[in-house]
């Protein structure tokens, strides 16, 4: 039976490559190896998607994506790049046509999903940015797109893989769960005066279970961000450059929108030329949303130029008169910065600026070996009831 399913499914590919002058080469049964055509291999890829176990995409050869990629509700994929996908850099298209991502107005080239998927082989997704960056300086309101949006996935493993040159940011994920990001190197590099502006390494959304681990950012946006309902997530062993940090947040950001982030841990996190280390941030002032940040651990950090290493801003974009009048409706709560230690940019490497009426408790502070510039180390708080050896940094708040 097995032999006749086996034969049936290769006449049907066959007949499939007769049909659209496929390139790809059904390798055994459950492979195929792809080649790169003269024009889009968007359908190439994508029907090789659809009909094989594991699509290999050999070394030395380039993809080239013009059309977007829908390639969600898969089950038992394994992509082995050990090439390259290189997404056309023609605005026009993709601006008009990449996938809509409600969250933040935002577009993506490709939206990966569906259960047990594995996308690994040493290979490269290059999102060829540069003509996207330069665009970018003269039309504010340019739609860039996203890499790779994991979207509504279980069981994912992203593995050796190279990101180069996103338009925007590199990674989502977006409504998933149990996924891991393993040994990535991501690199925003601009050759012009343009900057590679909102270059995000990876944006976790309404997604639990994630992963991302022995990775090198060099990025010009957050490192790693954990936006609205990110849930028991690890992220261990990143080296960052250049980057805005790792964050969560921003949050509350929407009236009428109740946002989570629970359960994080940040750990072994190498932080360099960077504007924040770790940073969490609320929105506070009339209308806006609300939302709980609980048990959150930054461990093991070292920062080296950063401006500021240890964040809290529960009056994020609001201004301290409207801060006092309408506090953050996002509660703050077992927040921990262990051991972090470095160098910033700047004198002040510590502030955590709460909203009034004891939004935020039980920050713990504990191992801090942090230097400022020119011999001065200074420290800030606001509104906040601190635990941990924080009493003999930050003089003015309350500790307990
Ligand atoms: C700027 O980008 C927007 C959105 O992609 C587009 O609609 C608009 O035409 C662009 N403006 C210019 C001047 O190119
Ligand atoms: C998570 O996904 C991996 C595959 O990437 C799988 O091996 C593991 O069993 C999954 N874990 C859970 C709890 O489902
Ligand atoms: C990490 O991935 C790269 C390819 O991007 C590969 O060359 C290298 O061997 C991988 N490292 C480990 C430890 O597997
Ligand atoms: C690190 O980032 C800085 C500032 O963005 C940049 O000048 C430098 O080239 C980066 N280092 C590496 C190794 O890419
Ligand atoms: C986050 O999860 C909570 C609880 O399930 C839900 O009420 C809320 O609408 C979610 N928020 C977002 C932004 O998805
Ligand atoms: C956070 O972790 C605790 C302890 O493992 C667990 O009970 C709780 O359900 C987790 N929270 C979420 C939102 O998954
Ligand atoms: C806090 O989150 C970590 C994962 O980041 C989890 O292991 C731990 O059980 C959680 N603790 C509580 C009290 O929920
Ligand atoms: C503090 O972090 C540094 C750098 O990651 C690490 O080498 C050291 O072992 C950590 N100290 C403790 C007590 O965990």
């Amino acid at each position: 039976m097995r032999s006749h399913i086996a034969l049936l499914s290769v006449l049907v590919y066959s007949a499939v490559l007769e049909a659209n002058v496929l390139k790809s080469k059904r390798v055994t049964e459950a492979s195929c190896e792809l080649t790169a055509s003269s024009g889009d291999d968007a359908p190439q890829f994508l029907a090789a998607a659809a009909s094989c176990d594991t699509v290999i995409i050999p070394a030395g050869t380039t993809l080239n994506i013009e059309t977007r990629l829908d390639m969600t509700g898969m089950s038992n994929l394994n992509i082995d790049l050990q090439g390259t996908i290189r997404f056309n850099p023609d605005l026009d298209y993709w601006s008009g046509n990449g996938f809509p991502i409600t969250f933040q107005d935002q577009i993506t080239f490709w939206l990966l999903g569906g259960e047990n998927i594995v996308l690994s082989g040493g290979g490269t997704l290059d999102g060829a940015g540069q003509a996207w960056y330069d665009a970018f300086a003269s039309n504010s309101s340019l739609l860039r797109p996203i890499i790779l949006t994991l979207n509504e996935a279980t069981n994912v493993l992203v593995e050796d893989i190279q990101m180069i040159n996103s338009p925007e940011w590199f990674n989502l994920v977006n409504e998933c769960q149990n996924v891991t990001f393993n040994n990535i190197t991501i690199t925003a590099k601009s050759t012009s005066d343009n900057f590679i502006s909102n270059t995000d390494g990876w944006d976790i959304y309404r997604s639990d279970m994630v992963t991302i681990k022995n990775s090198i950012i060099n990025n010009g946006d957050d490192c790693v961000s954990f936006k609205p309902n990110s849930t028991n997530i690890l992220v261990s062993d990143l080296n960052c450059n250049g980057s805005h940090g790792i964050s969560v947040g921003s949050l509350g950001q929407f009236s009428g929108v109740f946002d989570i982030v629970q359960n994080v841990t940040a750990v072994n996190i190498q932080m360099a030329n960077a504007e924040n280390g770790a940073r969490i941030k609320a929105f506070a002032g009339d209308d806006v949303g609300s939302g709980t940040v609980q048990n959150i651990t930054f461990q093991n950090f070292v920062v080296s130029n950063v401006d500021s290493p240890v964040v809290i801003d529960q009056c994020y974009e609001t201004s301290a008169d409207d801060c006092e009048e309408f506090p953050s409706n996002v509660f703050i709560q077992d927040i921990f910065f262990n051991n972090i230690s470095g160098t910033g940019s700047g004198s002040q490497v510590a502030s955590l600026d709460c909203s009034p009426g004891s939004r935020c408790t039980d920050i713990n502070v504990n191992g801090f070996d942090l230097s400022g510039s020119d011999g001065k180390t200074t420290y800030e708080c606001q509104n906040v009831v601190l635990a941990g050896n924080a009493a003999s940094l930050f003089g003015t708040c309350t500790t307990t």
